[in-house]
């Protein structure tokens, strides 16, 4: 069997290897249409959860790439009648030149992994969400002209995006902040893991508790949703405790005077974020939307290259 390159977690590329993505991606914005180096293989796209952006941009990029996409709902596989993650994935890689799975548990996609001799790429998981980071610093290197250095500063759900954050950002050469929530924080694991990372790229990652304090001279404001997919039922619950966790003109006014807001989306109006501020002159959301398309093209290229 092959050894294919996975990506399950933000750390599966080196910091070199990040920026050889992101250089690519800056690339494949300028010339869509540059290569074709799926030359015609088909990659399986398997959602267990709801997607929009994911969806697509892996749709159209694998297009883009010369390949066939195949977009595939879980429940509707042998997977929803308890076929086995590793006889799924020893199928799939039969037919498919990669496997792009968005799911629960990274416990899942470590499974799939272990039995695929296709690379397999983290769609999302409750753990990580790692292919969003990706096109979040080729968003903050197109407003910024690069990101080592500069503040990172995550309000909120200390969740997959979080985690992500946290490591491609120091990754990247950033100080990350997470101000979360009191039981809400980015796992410890992810922080010493970032903090690891930093002591490569000059980096760091810090967990805080106070929003304001942590939006303070920020170059970047990041949010996500409090409750994110498969938590639907604490929605409710957590609305009270995040309420001093928005992004809101407060935070803003209080970052450095160009600060860049992102969301991964989608997002709440009135939540997390406030409608001025994603609405406003410093959100970058729809470019950082877009990248989704470019970064993830640059990273199936570089999988299918080195695998
Ligand atoms: N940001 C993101 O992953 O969006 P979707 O859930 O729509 O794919
Ligand atoms: N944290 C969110 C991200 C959605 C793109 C979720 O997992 O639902």
């Amino acid at each position: 069997m092959t050894r294919p390159r996975h990506f399950l977690v933000d750390d599966d590329l080196t910091p070199a290897e990040l920026e050889h993505v992101l250089d690519d991606a800056a690339r494949r914005k300028k010339d869509r249409f540059a290569d074709t180096p799926l030359n015609g293989g088909s990659v399986a796209l398997v959602f267990e959860k709801p997607s929009t952006r994911t969806r697509l941009s892996f749709e159209v990029g694998v297009h883009e790439l010369g390949g066939h996409p195949i977009v595939i709902d879980a429940g509707t596989t042998q997977l929803g009648r308890g076929e086995t993650l590793e006889d799924t994935a020893m199928v799939m890689s039969r037919y498919c030149s990669a496997i792009v799975i968005r799911t629960f548990g990274q416990d899942r996609i470590e499974r799939l992994a272990a039995a695929s001799s296709v690379p397999v790429v983290n769609a999302l998981t409750d753990y990580a969400h790692p292919c969003q980071a990706i096109a979040d610093l080729q968003t903050i290197r197109e407003r910024r002209g690069g990101t080592s250095g500069l503040t990172l500063t995550y309000v909120g759900d200390g969740n997959n995006v979080a985690h992500s954050l946290l490591l491609a950002g120091v990754a990247a050469g950033m100080r990350v902040r997470v101000a979360a929530p009191r039981g809400y924080e980015p796992i410890d694991q992810v922080v010493r893991r970032a903090n690891q990372i930093g002591e490569e790229t000059g980096g760091a990652a810090v967990v805080m508790t106070d929003p304001l304090e942590a939006a303070t001279g920020a170059d970047v404001l990041y949010t996500d949703v409090w409750a994110s997919m498969g938590q639907e039922e604490e929605a409710e619950s957590k609305h009270q405790l995040f309420r001093g966790y928005q992004l809101d003109q407060r935070l803003v006014d209080a970052a450095h005077d160009d600060v860049v807001v992102l969301h991964c989306l989608p997002a709440h109006r009135g939540e997390e974020i406030a409608a001025e501020v994603i609405d406003g002159p410093h959100s970058a959301v729809w470019d950082q939307a877009e990248n989704r398309l470019h970064a993830q093209k640059a990273l199936l290229a570089f999988l299918l290259e080195r695998s």
